[in-house]
């Protein structure tokens, strides 16, 4: 039988219940993810935004919207069938970056996500994703442009898409390649 879940229930139970750093007392929930990784791309980035903590749901605000366009245009994946994730579950106050602690305490969750989704190919976006994923803190800029093996994983890192909405046009250039480059892995290019 196909997944049909983000995570396995008694993931989504522990992760709803996890008061495990300060981040628990400002959120409004969780976000634990969106599909069942029924297309073998899962999509990792930083933390959930206002919108996505009012609704539970990864990438639902503009960076979001701009991300699933691109996805759907270069790989052709129905933005409905995506599968989301973010580093850290709980939104940061004031959309600040995770700390390293608060990352490293969201870890052990992501590591179940991963071995029950099994990705293929796995999509960073942003530097947080990308650093936390390849274990570097190597910025994105150097990072991106290339796939990496690591664990038994192919990463490939992209920008965020929030830099390429800020009058960026060499940043969304920059995305599209990286997405053909993660459909080669994928099989779809
Ligand atoms: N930015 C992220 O990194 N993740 C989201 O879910 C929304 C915005």
């Amino acid at each position: 039988m196909s997944s049909v879940l983000p995570a396995p229930p008694e993931l989504i139970l522990a992760i709803n219940a996890c008061v495990a750093c300060g981040l628990h007392a400002t959120r409004t929930q969780p976000v634990i993810g969106i599909g069942d990784g029924k297309d073998g791309l899962l999509i990792v980035g930083e933390a959930p935004g206002a919108k996505e903590d009012e609704t539970g749901v990864p990438f639902v605000g503009r960076s979001g919207m701009l991300l699933r366009r691109l996805v759907e245009q270069e790989l052709g994946l129905s933005p409905e069938s995506l599968t989301i994730t973010n580093v850290v579950r709980c939104r940061p106050p004031k959309n600040r970056t995770p700390t390293r602690k608060e990352q490293a305490t969201c870890w052990p969750f992501m590591e179940r996500q991963l071995a029950y989704l099994k990705p293929k190919v796995i999509l960073t976006v942003g530097n947080t994703a990308a650093q936390q994923l390849l274990s570097t803190k190597e910025g994105i800029t150097t990072l991106r442009g290339k796939a990496y093996e690591k664990d038994g994983r192919t990463i490939v890192p992209t920008f965020h898409p929030a830099a390429a909405l800020r009058g960026r046009p060499d940043i969304e250039q920059a995305m599209r390649h990286d997405l053909r480059l993660a459909g080669t892995y994928l099989g779809q290019l």
